[in-house]
């Protein structure tokens, strides 16, 4: 059984007194395999009452469901939802965050003024439930879902086929806006968790189609800051900064959490994000390592020192790996973490333009005040805390 709790108290209501009769009827149908259901499963009675209308409303008055809450981003999507008014529905599990650190009292406590409900999205009958305890009808769906290891079946798992559940069961309960955080780096798609994204995405799109009662915003944000943090303590010590090629390989426009998370809330009810991939980055202008690591050496006021690492050696790396796998399948994430590291190292977190091939910065859109100098800043004077990177040390 899955519950909902709300800020106000616990609350828990039964599926019967609750839904509409037109999703009821349907229910002992829907769901019958978790992989293989169909995404269209809304009747064209639920979906006249689903209607896009909810952008008329005050965000008082609209409820918007949050999965992959307890994420970097959607802790922050969470706070802004709440600050903005929104009645917000948070999907947690019952020990999340990285190695599951918190308990559902402290999560409760963080999402203080959100309902939450601790249900698995992986499993689209849990889902269901815990929608139908909550009792209220979905207006918008926000996923901050990711794979926390990037490896390669949690990322099919995760970014897409618990997004995709997430989905269904937001359609299955009213919702007409879904808005996905996504990533730029899936224009040049080589890692599995880029492609589970990209089929993602196509459905999404793809429905919206077929139903025009449904709406998406796909951001499609640049590098997070906690990606660039990784060397602020080494840099302190006086290590000197590593980079790859001569630092130059690969740009991007960093975003801190608040501004993407006020980014993403624009989404719910902005009409010119309708039916949009919106790629988003930071303010000011795109940096490369070697300027993060300059601008890394003159906050701590030291001379800068590089080590320059040849990006043919994570090439070779990643060959070794390859031709395990062949042989031992069951090292199949480490070859994928060797990938992804050397994606990051020399692909740019910048708009891809189709017609040169380069990335171009000028193309990316900009958002939000806050910059990675004042960030890192932050870093050297509080530490990483909230910044940690989990298991994604190579790409988050
Ligand atoms: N890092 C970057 O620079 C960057 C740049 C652009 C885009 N992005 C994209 O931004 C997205 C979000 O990133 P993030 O850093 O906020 O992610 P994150 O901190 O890793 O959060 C992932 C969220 O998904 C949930 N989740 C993961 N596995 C789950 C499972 N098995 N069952 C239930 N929930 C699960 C987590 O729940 P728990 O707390 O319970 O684990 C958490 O709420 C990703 O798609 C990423 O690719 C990242």
């Amino acid at each position: 059984m899955s519950l909902c709790f709300s800020s106000n108290g616990f609350s828990f209501q039964t599926f019967k007194t609750q839904l509409p009769i037109t999703q009821i009827q349907h229910k002992s149908t829907l769901f019958t395999s978790a992989l293989n259901y169909p995404i269209k499963l809304i009747t064209k009675e639920t979906r006249a009452s689903s209607s896009s209308s909810f952008r008329s409303k005050t965000p008082q008055q609209v409820n918007v469901l949050v999965v992959g809450s307890t994420g970097y981003i959607g802790k922050f999507v969470i706070k802004e939802l709440v600050s903005r008014g929104f009645k917000v529905i948070a999907v947690a599990r019952e020990k999340s965050g990285i190695t599951g650190k918190s308990n559902k009292e402290e999560t409760l406590e963080q999402f203080k003024g959100a309902n939450v409900c601790f249900s698995d999205v992986t499993n689209i009958d849990s889902l269901q439930t815990s929608l139908e305890s909550y009792g209220s009808k979905i207006d918008v769906v926000v996923s901050c879902l990711a794979s926390r290891s990037g490896g390669v079946k949690d990322s099919w798992k995760i970014d897409y086929e618990a997004t995709r559940n997430s989905l269904v069961a937001g359609r299955n309960h009213g919702a007409s806006h879904f808005v996905l955080l996504s990533a730029i780096c899936v224009q040049k798609p080589l890692l599995e968790f880029q492609r589970a994204k990209l089929k993602f995405e196509a459905e999404l799109m793809k429905e919206a189609v077929v139903d025009t009662a449904l709406t998406y915003s796909i951001v499609r944000p640049t590098a997070f800051f906690k990606s660039l943090a990784g060397q602020v303590d080494l840099v302190k010590d006086g290590k000197p900064y590593v980079m790859f090629g001569d630092g130059k390989l690969c740009a991007c426009k960093p975003i801190s959490e608040q501004d993407l998370a006020s980014f993403i809330t624009d989404c719910v009810l902005s009409e010119d994000k309708i039916n949009q991939v919106l790629p988003i980055g930071g303010p000011g202008k795109a940096l490369t390592p070697l300027e993060q690591g300059e601008m890394l050496f003159r906050l701590v006021g030291k001379e800068p020192k590089f080590l320059k690492v040849p990006i043919g050696i994570m090439d070779f790396a990643i060959g070794v790996l390859d031709f395990v796998v062949k042989i031992f399948p069951s090292v199949e994430d480490a070859a994928e973490f060797g990938k992804i590291g050397r994606y990051y190292a020399a692909e740019s977190m910048l708009v891809l333009d189709h017609e040169t091939g380069e990335y171009n910065a000028e193309k990316t859109p900009s958002y939000g005040k806050d910059t990675l100098e004042d960030f890192f800043r932050r870093v050297l004077r509080e530490g990483m805390e909230g910044q940690e990177l989990g298991k994604q040390q190579f790409f988050k």
